[in-house]
């Protein structure tokens, strides 16, 4: 049983790639497996082929590990930037070809899939981090905060994860060192919050 961690961010200076080395540092120092994928630099093929979407499709082998890593996990982090309120397109695409009918959800026997499916995955947590230039107040009244939908209802909700909880780490072209360190102790606090009792 492992931690899940997943980045989704090109620039290996990025303050995304200061979060992840963070979670990934903190879980180790609790004693966790992690189980980490930076997508970018191992050039996951976000490209979900048609003959991939039947629930029953054979799975390329890489694919497969992705599927039983996630669905096996104890639990997720997540961490991109916001970009259009929405993940980079990387991240999108290993959603779409990892988060699969059998692996992630199911629908009800008799449900042709226009029922409510149910959640499989067993994590007990998961937590998304994200940075973006957009000021709280803004993001929420003028684009209503999609990321929160996405991760929260869309994704962790629908795959039965309800222990979820996203950060999202703004102004970040503005921010200060000193910003950025204390957002750093934040991303340590919240995942021994999350996981230090799993
Ligand atoms: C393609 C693209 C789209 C973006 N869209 C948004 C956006 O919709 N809202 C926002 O606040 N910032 C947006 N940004 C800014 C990024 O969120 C910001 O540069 C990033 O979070 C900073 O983190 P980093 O230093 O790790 O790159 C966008 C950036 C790019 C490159």
């Amino acid at each position: 049983m492992a931690i899940c961690v997943i980045l989704a961010h090109p620039q290996p200076g990025s303050f995304n790639h200061a979060i992840a080395a963070t979670v990934v540092q903190t879980l180790h120092h609790h004693g966790y497996a992690v189980i980490f994928h930076d997508l970018y630099a191992e050039k996951f093929d976000p490209l979900l082929p048609g003959e991939e979407i039947p629930a029953d499709a054979p799975l390329p082998p890489l694919l497969e590990q992705h599927c039983r890593e996630v669905a096996q996990a104890q639990g997720l982090v997540i961490i991109h930037p916001n970009w259009w309120g929405q993940p980079p397109a990387i991240l999108k695409g290993w959603v779409d070809r990892v988060f699969r009918p059998g692996w992630a959800y199911k629908f009800l026997e008799g449900d042709k899939g226009e029922g409510i499916p149910r959640g499989l995955l067993t994590a007990k947590a998961a937590l998304v981090f994200n940075t973006s230039n957009t000021p709280p107040e803004r993001e929420a009244a003028v684009f209503g905060d999609p990321l929160e939908t996405i991760w929260g209802n869309c994704i962790f909700g629908l795959c039965g994860v309800d222990n979820f909880f996203r950060k999202n780490f703004a102004v970040v072209v503005t921010s200060t060192p000193e910003d950025r360190k204390t957002w750093l102790q934040e991303v340590r606090d919240l995942v021994e919050r999350y996981f230090s009792k799993i």
